[in-house]
Order: C-alpha cells, then sequence, then structure tokens
C-alpha cells in the first residue's frame, strides 16, 4: 500500500510499504477514507521528537472503513464506517476505569519522555506518534491496524460526510477539553493562544459552551480573521500588541477567567529561549506559557493542550502562586468526549469542517505537511484522501 513516511527532519515522503495485518484478536483493518495532517504531525517532522525512526508511518487522524475484523471485535463489522481516536486505550485499567483514556497504562511498552519519571509507568500508546509513544503505524496510508477496536472507534451515521465527522478523532476533543479544563462556563471569560486547528475548536466549543468575551492570540492576520469571522472572537495580534497586557487593560486589569494554550513548546517568542531550544538546553519555549499566566485572572485556570517536553527555565511559578492559578494539561481523553460531539455535530451544534481549507491527494502529502508547516496559501487544516 501507499503510505506517507518520515526518514528525518523535513523529509517525508508517500512510500510503498508492507499492507498491515490483524497482530491481536481485537484489532481491525481499516481502508482509511480521509485523514489529516495535525499539529503535532508539525513537531515530528521538524525533527523535534526523539525516537522518530526512518520509514515511521505518520498519522493519528483519520477514518474509514472496517475490512478485516480479529475475532474478539465485538463492537465492529467489515462495512462498518467508523473515526478512530488518536489514543489508544484498553477500556478497563486502572487509568481507562476512570476515564483517563490517554493514560492508559497498558498499550505502550515505551517508558516515555518525562524527565524526572523515577519508576513512572508510560501512559497510552498514539498512532504514528514516534516510538516514545509505542511506535504504532500511522493512519496517514491507505490502510491502518486499529488496535483495541472495541474500546476506541466509533460508527457514524450514513448521513453524515467524512469531513463533517473526520477531527472527532483529535482536534475537536482536544478544543472539548482544553475549554472544559478551564472551568469557564456561560457567560465567562476566555482567551485562547494559538489560532490554528486546535485554537480554532477551542473556539467553536466555547461559543457552544455559552462563553461570552473570546480573546483569541495569533500572528497570522488570516487565521485570526477566520476565527473572527465564524466564532466572534476578539483578534491579538502579538507582532502588534503585548498580548497579555492587551487582554489585561480589556478585562478591568484583572485578567480573564480562563485560558487555553493551545501553542505549545514551539512557541514563537523570545529569540534567546529559541536558541537554547535548539541547543538542547531549554527543554520548551514558554514564550506561550508565561502569556497564559498573565493574561488569567487570579483564581483562574490555564488549560494546556498544546504539546510540551522537558524543562523550562522561565516558568514564573512565583505568579501563578500569587494568582492562585490552576493548571490542566495533557494529551486528550478522546474516548470519553466522541460520543457527546458526534451528537452535538448530528445536532448542527459544531461544524469543525468549516476549518478546512485545502484537500489533497494522499499522493501530495508531502506538498501538504509544507504548506502546513509554513503557514503557505493561508492554509488551517488539510485533509488528505488516500
Ligand atoms: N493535547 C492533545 O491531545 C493535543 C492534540 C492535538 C494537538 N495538540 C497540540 O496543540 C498545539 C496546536 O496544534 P495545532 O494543530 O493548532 O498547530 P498549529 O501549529 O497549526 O498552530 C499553532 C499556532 O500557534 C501560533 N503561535 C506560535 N507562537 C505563539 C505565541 N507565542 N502566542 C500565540 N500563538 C502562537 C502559531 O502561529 C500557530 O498558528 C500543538 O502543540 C499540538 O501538538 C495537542
Ligand atoms: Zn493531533
Ligand atoms: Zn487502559
Amino acid at each position: 500500500m501507499r503510505a506517507l513516511t518520515y526518514h528525518g527532519s523535513h523529509e517525508v515522503k508517500v512510500d510503498t510499504v508492507p499492507d498491515p495485518i490483524l497482530q491481536e484478536t481485537d484489532d481491525i483493518i481499516l481502508k482509511v477514507t480521509a485523514t489529516a495532517i495535525c499539529g503535532s504531525d508539525l513537531h515530528m517532522y521538524r525533527g523535534k521528537i526523539p525516537a522518530m525512526k526512518s520509514g515511521d508511518i505518520l498519522g493519528h487522524e483519520f477514518m474509514g472503513e472496517v475490512v478485516e475484523a480479529g475475532p474478539k471485535v465485538t463492537k465492529l463489522q467489515t462495512g462498518d464506517r467508523v473515526v478512530v481516536p488518536f489514543v489508544i486505550a484498553c477500556g478497563s485499567c486502572f487509568f481507562c476505569d476512570m476515564q483517563l483514556f490517554s493514560s492508559c497504562e497498558t498499550t505502550n511498552p515505551d517508558r516515555g519522555s518525562i524527565m524526572n519519571k523515577k519508576s513512572l509507568r508510560p501512559g497510552a500508546a498514539l498512532f504514528g506518534f514516534s516510538h516514545l509513544y509505542g511506535g504504532v503505524p500511522g493512519g496517514q496510508a491507505e490502510y491502518v491496524r486499529v488496535p483495541k477496536a472495541n474500546v476506541g472507534p466509533i460508527k457514524i451515521p450514513l448521513p453524515l460526510a467524512d469531513e463533517q465527522v473526520l477531527f472527532l478523532s483529535d482536534i475537536l476533543p482536544t478544543g472539548y477539553q482544553a475549554v472544559l479544563n478551564t472551568g469557564v462556563g456561560r457567560g465567562g471569560s476566555l482567551a485562547i493562544f494559538g489560532a490554528g486547528p486546535v485554537g480554532q475548536m477551542a473556539a467553536a466549543c466555547a461559543r457552544m459552551l455559552g462563553i461570552e468575551t473570546i480573546f483569541m492570540v495569533d500572528h497570522h492576520a488570516y487565521r485570526l480573521t477566520f476565527a473572527q469571522e465564524e466564532y466572534g472572537i476578539i483578534p491579538v495580534n502579538f507582532d502588534k500588541v503585548d498580548a497579555a497586557e492587551f487582554i489585561l487593560d480589556n478585562t478591568k486589569h484583572r485578567g480573564v477567567d480562563g485560558v487555553v494554550d493551545a501553542v505549545g513548546f514551539e512557541a514563537k517568542g523570545s529569540a534567546l529561549e529559541t536558541v537554547m531550544a535548539n541547543m538542547k538546553l531549554e527543554g520548551s519555549s514558554g514564550a506561550a506559557l508565561r502569556q497564559c499566566i498573565a493574561a488569567v485572572r487570579r483564581g483562574g485556570t490555564v488549560s494546556v493542550p498544546g504539546v510540551y517536553a522537558g524543562f523550562i527555565h522561565g516558568f514564573l511559578f512565583g505568579d501563578v502562586f500569587e494568582k492562585g492559578v490552576g493548571f490542566k494539561t495533557g494529551q486528550t481523553h478522546v474516548q470519553k468526549y466522541m460520543p457527546e460531539l458526534l451528537q452535538a455535530i448530528e445536532d448542527g451544534k459544531l461544524r469543525p469542517n468549516a476549518i478546512i481549507s485545502h484537500r489533497l491527494p494522499l499522493a501530495q502529502a508531502a506538498e501538504g505537511y509544507k504548506m502546513f508547516d509554513k503557514k503557505e496559501d493561508d492554509c488551517r487544516k488539510i485533509v488528505l484522501t488516500p
């Protein structure tokens, strides 16, 4: 089959690779009908994630049709149309029992990337996400093997088109969990840092939840303009103003009830930090995180769906303490939110496909990565079809 494979920093290509086969009795094989490129794929594409091997198949946002099912698959049959969560979870361990699916302690044989890990067990395996997360081949391919098929994939009713539901695999639940984690409700105020696909989905979910005032921070004007038109956010361009100062000025110098950091460890900001991160003297850029801490009100919560790795020197824990700020972070517990979000799409409360700006055949996936990475042609989100 054809699949998008990794060959080093900024080097991906569509190769012919062996077809996946059933390995466990509760696996399925999926014929992929639609797949997308995620901001998390960019961390790997840019060579920022260790434990990538040449030939690894990327892709963790995908859906398709079941073409083979192992004998212990009870919830699905061949011919079913499903969206697959990017998190692989067993459904019955200590963490899955608490619906903390991305902490599933049975699916990832690796030890994870945490520096101060001591004897910590690893969290869940993820599709196409390096060998830190289990080295499981991803879904930017014609076919993909899906482990734990009784726990993850959700069946899609026929009338819904692929594009309407594809983002249930990752960015829609990620935006949703990010907003829920702030604890901000109807009538409240929120700031979303990062106007990429995750930030856009957070804005859509915040609107659905009745949050009144939403600031959105980025420096790509086309992304801010889209969110302003689609979700009525207040745009804040950090190339033109100090974002946190702008938010304070417009909230009686209190700050917003909650903040979402949908940027992560490659945040643009301090040149020194970027150099230090490139030299591996700094684990992550703290530029967005510092702004988030400055923009949240006393007693508010900073929710961090953006990916971070390792340590940050300039982490203002004194400010966190002084303001009594709470933090919620982590990979999304996708399985927990899929059913209610599918219902919201069916009810017309969410239209996640609105953010798609480009549709390409899988054969052009490498061009898609370059375009999404460089923000060329006003790229917001790319859907690939095998
Ligand atoms: N927690 C999860 O389960 C989960 C799931 C999906 C994605 N993610 C992560 O979420 C983050 C965003 O993903 P995406 O697909 O939207 O990626 P993206 O790269 O398209 O978007 C990131 C946006 O942040 C902006 N940005 C950069 N520096 C900034 C700063 N200092 N302040 C404000 N904005 C800044 C960029 O201009 C860009 O528009 C990534 O780190 C991704 O890995 C996490
Ligand atoms: Zn993702
Ligand atoms: Zn589990």
